[in-house]
């Protein structure tokens, strides 16, 4: 479901930054559902092509944007995109960590590198992205929302330790952030998907597991739309006293786990 123009629902005026944000799942759903409500954009996402349309896009809707192509992973990337937030908008609001990265593999089988990719993307880019906001979120308080998934609880069997070691440590992260954030007006919690539609799933996950997982879920598989909504409130005052919490988006899948 396409979020409406009118839902312009307190993000007026406010700066929103959201990694990954130019595929075609719940980051580019959580970009839209921000531009809808009002907030200027600074979007990054490794895959330049897609960074370069989402520019043109933005830029044809007149959006305040900044959209860069870079890897999460990179420091000095990190570093250098929040001086340059800091220089074209003098100030941040709301950070999305949504970025990841899933490459299965059974543990017998995992090599370090594999183990460290997908740690490297899902979490500690999490954490760069946080330490480099804090200054900016400091000066009037601020959101930060960071993608989790149901795999921190389930471990999913499906080759998947590294994954869901690393969506697990997104909870104790957003945990500890929250902590230290809430003196300063800085709320952060966590959304954790169950299993949402994205353009690899047929690829990623063996239909076995795909009809399994739907038929345990009490509604079933998600849309990207279903995440962006929740991490839209998770933006806003609406959500004012919530912080160091995790709202699960899965159809009610831990309910028979
Ligand atoms: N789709 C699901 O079923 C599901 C379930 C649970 C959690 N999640 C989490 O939700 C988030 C979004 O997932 P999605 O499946 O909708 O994918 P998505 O379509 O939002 O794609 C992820 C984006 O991250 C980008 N990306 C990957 N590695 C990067 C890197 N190193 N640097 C910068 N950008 C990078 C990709 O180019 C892509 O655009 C992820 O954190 C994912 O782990 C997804």
């Amino acid at each position: 479901m396409t979020p409406r123009e009118s839902d312009e629902d307190g993000l007026r005026g406010r700066v929103a930054l959201v990694t990954g944000g130019a595929g075609a799942g719940i980051g580019s759903a959580i970009v839209e559902r921000l531009r809808c409500a009002g907030a200027s954009l600074v979007v990054t996402d490794i895959s330049a092509k897609r960074v370069e349309a989402l520019r043109s896009r933005l830029g044809d809707l007149a959006v305040e944007h900044l959209c860069e192509p870079m890897d999460v992973r990179d420091e000095d990337a990190v570093v250098s995109l929040f001086g340059r937030v800091r220089d074209e908008f003098g100030r941040l609001d709301i950070l999305v960590n949504s970025a990841g990265f899933n490459k299965p593999a059974s543990l017998a089988d995992m090599d370090l590198a594999t183990w460290h990719a997908v740690l490297d993307t899902n979490v500690t880019s999490a954490f760069l992205h946080i330490r480099e906001a804090w200054p900016l979120l400091r000066e009037r308080g601020g959101a930060i929302v960071n993608l989790s998934s149901v795999a921190a609880w389930s471990g999913t069997g499906l080759g998947e330790a590294h994954y869901a070691a690393a969506k697990a440590g997104v909870l104790g992260l957003t945990r500890a952030a929250a902590a230290e954030g809430a003196p300063h007006g800085i709320r952060v919690n966590a959304v954790a998907p169950g299993l949402i539609w994205n353009e690899h799933l047929g690829r990623a996950v063996p239909p076995p597991f795909l009809a399994a997982y739907r038929a345990m879920s009490l509604m079933g598989q998600g849309q990207p739309e279903d995440v962006a909504d929740v991490v839209h409130f998770l933006c806003t005052d609406a959500s004012r006293h919530v912080t160091a919490d995790t709202i699960t988006v899965a159809g009610g899948h831990l309910a028979r786990h």
